[in-house]
């Protein structure tokens, strides 16, 4: 069955970023929404990295893919429905090629660039229950593109001396994002990935992030709500081969501690939006809950939710104001937009190299 096969909802858009290469975004993107669509939630994920890595990891045949990201975003006869494939029971994808890295200077004189997969992704995403969007390792129209789509940022990262630095630019370049393309975008979770639980280091960034998050709660930022997500996922090798065989860490291995933490980490992401995840971990435990309608629960759990459910942020003299609906950008906006894109726009430093692996 299609995941796009049943009744119309309300989905939750979550886009995967982090400008830092290597830190497990497409993993993370992979895994998760494989554990999501086996619970029976209806899931898609788009590819919106030129690597193509996220259409690697899914072994998906060529001749399957009669469009791909870059004719979607590229071609304004493409059409979301020709660009879906449908992966593996309850979940779908949006696929990419290298080709990909040619749309941001094709786009580069087209309105309204930034919200182009946005428009054209609306038209089908109420048929999903969860979108995840691997994103690219650069701040550039891209990722300007999966941000004006989604509701959430999810940041996979890993606990390094430079991790909370990173992060800060991150949220910065969200703040500027929200203020200009995406209003209602919120960063709600971050994900400890290829995590060495016993280095002290790794229990400081924690432990940072934490008091980080939580410093943040009273302030108008989109990250106020932000969570760094249980469990971290383990440095695990079995996650690193998955890909190789074009499959997810369920179809791979799925009694290793990769397979778990993600089992583990969905019902978190789940729990983020109201709601419980019913899956079983491979270790036996039973993380089964009772499984409400998410889009009902996630209105609920919104802090300061007006009426109509657009989200609302409190003004400087604390009242409960609605944030503004979106407008059509005025070249104004674009322009800052722009702007801000590349003032944010830094160098992805290397992915690090030879940590150890567990088995
Ligand atoms: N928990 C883990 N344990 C071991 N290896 C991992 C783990 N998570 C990811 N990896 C491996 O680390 C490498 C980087 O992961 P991944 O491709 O998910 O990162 P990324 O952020 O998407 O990278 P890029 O920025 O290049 O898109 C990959 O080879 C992946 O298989
Ligand atoms: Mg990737």
């Amino acid at each position: 069955m299609s995941a796009a096969d049943q009744t119309p909802t309300t989905p939750r858009i979550i886009a995967l970023m982090n400008q830092k290469g290597g830190v497990g975004k497409t993993t993370t993107t992979v895994n998760l929404g494989s554990v999501l669509s086996q619970a029976g939630k209806r899931v898609c994920l788009i590819d919106l990295d030129p690597q193509a890595h996220l259409t690697l990891h899914l072994g998906v045949d060529d001749e399957q893919i009669d469009c791909t990201v870059y004719d979607l975003l590229v071609d304004p006869q493409c059409t979301a429905e020709q660009a879906i494939v449908h992966a593996r029971e309850n979940l779908d994808a949006i696929l990419a090629e290298v080709d990909l890295a040619g749309a941001e200077p094709e786009l580069a004189a087209v309105d309204d660039r930034q919200r182009i997969l946005r428009r054209k992704f609306d038209v089908i995403a109420d048929r999903y229950d969860y979108v995840l969007i691997d994103c690219p390792p650069s701040l550039g129209l891209l990722t300007l593109n999966a941000l004006a789509l989604a509701h959430e940022v999810v940041v996979p990262m890993q606990a390094h001396f430079l991790a909370l630095q990173g992060v800060g630019k991150l949220l910065e370049t969200v703040g500027l994002v929200c203020q200009r393309v995406n209003p209602k975008l919120r960063v709600s979770g971050v994900v400890l990935c290829m995590h060495e639980s016993q280095t002290t280091l790794a229990k400081e960034v924690l432990a940072d992030l934490d008091a980080f998050f939580e410093a943040s709660r009273q302030q108008d930022v989109p990250w106020r709500d932000c969570q760094v997500l249980r469990p971290p996922v383990r440095r695990n090798i079995k996650l690193a081969e998955a890909p190789s065989f074009g499959q997810t860490i369920l179809e791979y291995e799925p009694s290793c501690p990769g397979a778990k933490d993600y089992v583990e980490l969905a019902a978190s992401v789940v729990a983020l939006g109201g709601a419980a995840l019913g899956v079983k971990t491979h270790a036996g435990a039973d993380a089964a809950l009772p499984i409400e309608d998410d889009a009902a629960q996630r209105k609920r759990a919104t802090p300061h939710a007006t009426g109509n459910g657009v989200p609302a942020v409190k003004s400087a003299a604390g009242q409960v104001e609605p944030k503004p609906m979106d407008a059509p950008v005025t070249p104004e906006q674009q322009q800052a937009a722009d702007a801000a894109i590349r003032a944010a726009r830094v160098a992805a430093p290397e992915p690090d190299a030879g940590a150890q692996t567990e088995k």
